[in-house]
């Protein structure tokens, strides 16, 4: 990513420990705004942002390699609550696993720390428009949108919640019915389907390739990153929603 030097570039600039994007990104028009990515992990949600024009700095407890954007390795509660009034826009996925169905037997007996609550205090903060997402399940959040992959033409159903903040409301496109059932190995047999199940380690439930071109991510080859990713496309139709919005304010 090229670096912008202007007012904004200078709010990135005044943040400690930023690390610089990788290069390999593909080119996208800058419309002038910046977001901040809490919670990043690889960059699902960022590189959807990015490609609605904006300017992406993600933030994750874990350090992340494969994030192809600027780069803090902090707690992302911290990070809002100081900086994150230097953003046109904040996006948040906290982890799932407290709340999440998905991961309701894998997870059972284990105890998961709660981050909703307090992202939220550290969103309301900042002053600035913002985004919080989370699978269906028992997480403490609205669900004022509700996307699927197959409102983007993916081969991934992929329902997340998003509760939007700070003022900003996003347009919920109309649920698409789905055209079939999963793909995958069920009782020793393959069984073919226009949907891939990305969660988990793989084995019966499709290539890297296939969960890639799924999600449409093609920077990371890790499982475990495309697991824990949401598609760009979601993040991109919320960004662009913004944008529109903001512009009009
Ligand atoms: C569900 S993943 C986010 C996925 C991402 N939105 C995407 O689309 O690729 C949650 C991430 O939260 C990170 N995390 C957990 N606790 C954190 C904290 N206190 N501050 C920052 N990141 C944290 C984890 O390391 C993990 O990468």
């Amino acid at each position: 990513m090229q670096t912008q030097i202007n007012g904004q570039g200078r709010a990135v600039a005044s943040i400690p420990g930023v690390r610089p994007a990788h290069r390999n990104i593909p080119p996208r028009r800058w419309n002038g705004r910046l977001l901040l990515d809490g919670f990043c992990c690889a960059g699902g949600a960022g590189m959807g942002y990015h490609l609605a024009g904006y300017r992406v700095v993600g933030v994750d407890i874990a350090d992340q390699p494969n994030y192809p954007f600027e780069f803090i390795h902090g707690d992302a509660v911290e990070v809002i609550a100081e900086y994150g009034h230097l953003f046109d826009l904040v996006h948040t996925s906290p982890p799932c696993q407290d709340g999440c169905t998905l991961t309701a037997g894998t997870n059972q007996g284990r105890t998961y720390p709660q981050l909703i609550p307090a992202t939220r205090t550290a969103l309301e903060t900042t002053g600035r428009p913002w985004v919080m997402e989370n699978p269906p399940g028992r997480a403490p959040m609205r669900r004022d949108l509700q996307l699927c992959g197959e409102m983007f033409g993916l081969s991934v159903i992929r329902h997340r919640n998003f509760e939007p903040g700070g003022g900003m409301t996003v347009d919920q496109p109309p649920h698409v019915p789905h055209r079939g059932r999963v793909a995958g190995m069920r009782h020793g047999q393959w069984f073919t389907g226009p949907y891939f199940a990305v969660y988990g380690q793989g084995g019966g439930k499709g290539t890297v390739a296939q969960w890639q071109d799924a999600m449409g991510i093609h920077w990371t080859t890790a499982r475990r990153e495309l697991a824990e990713a949401i598609p760009p496309a979601y993040t991109r139709w919320i960004g662009r929603a913004v944008a529109h919005l903001t512009r009009a304010a």
